[in-house]
């Protein structure tokens, strides 16, 4: 399987920036025959009906579960359906911790996404205290964000990001994401990202572990030189199964 590359722009770029960030990636995934699965999600005032290749994904990093209604500042799949978007993130941290996203919320867009086909980028990841009491309290709190989940769902990635490593410089250690991914592996059947301060000069040995599928990146990845970069490594690795 060959390694997921994802951009999560959170609220960065502009509309024109975005355009010329997708057109970019773009030619270059074209010009060296990329065929890796890339995603990019810019804010939702930079979506767009881009024409871009089979492999490059544009998705939203949030949307109300709902096609239309009432729902001041919400977005939903009727605005989607017009840029032709198919894909969501869901879970990410900053909405669990700082937009206070309660667990209901997101098992009910997680449900009401999946019944719309859309391919779901479903974030885990545990604050620091938890990390803090050791590997079981971890992998226990890692599980609970999988309640009420399906994990057969065919158009499931799941994102490993521990909370304490997002926008901070910190990244978990090889061995503590091999010994996670191991364990989640066991659970989950889909491809298996991680993210949290991926940068362009971590990023090799990240996607040498065999158990990551990919990754999930923010600031690491707004310049678009530095997000051709990483594409580079991740073209050049093969899991090998
Ligand atoms: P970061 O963010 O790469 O800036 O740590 C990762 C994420 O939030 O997905």
């Amino acid at each position: 399987m060959k390694k997921i590359l994802a951009s999560n722009f959170k609220t960065n770029h502009t509309r024109a920036s975005t355009k010329g960030f997708v057109e970019g990636i773009d030619k270059f995934v074209k010009q060296e025959g990329i065929t890796n699965d890339i995603f990019i999600f810019p804010t939702a005032t930079s979506l767009d009906c881009f024409e871009i290749s089979d492999n490059i994904s544009i998705g939203v990093q949030n949307a109300y579960p709902v096609s239309d209604g009432s729902f001041t500042g919400e977005i939903g799949t009727a605005q989607l359906d017009e840029f032709g978007i198919k894909t969501i993130l869901i879970g990410h941290s900053e909405r669990r911790h700082i937009l206070k996203e309660p667990n209901e919320l997101i098992v009910k867009k997680y449900d009401f996404f999946k019944s719309n086909n859309y391919k779901i980028i479903y974030c885990i990841g545990e604050p620091y205290e938890v990390k803090l009491e050791g590997m079981e309290s971890i992998i226990e709190y890692l599980f609970s964000q999988l309640e009420g989940i399906d994990l057969t769902y065919k158009n499931l990635i799941v994102a490993y990001e521990p909370v304490w490593a997002i926008g901070t410089g910190k990244v978990a250690t090889v061995e503590d994401i091999n010994e996670i991914h191991g364990v989640l592996k066991q659970k989950i059947t889909s491809p298996l990202l991680y993210g949290g301060s991926v940068k362009t000069d971590n990023i090799e040995e990240i996607l040498n572990i065999d158990s990551v599928d990919g990754v999930l990146v923010g600031s690491g990845s707004w310049k678009i030189e530095n997000f051709i970069e990483m594409i580079k490594v991740g073209a050049k690795n093969v899991i090998k199964r």
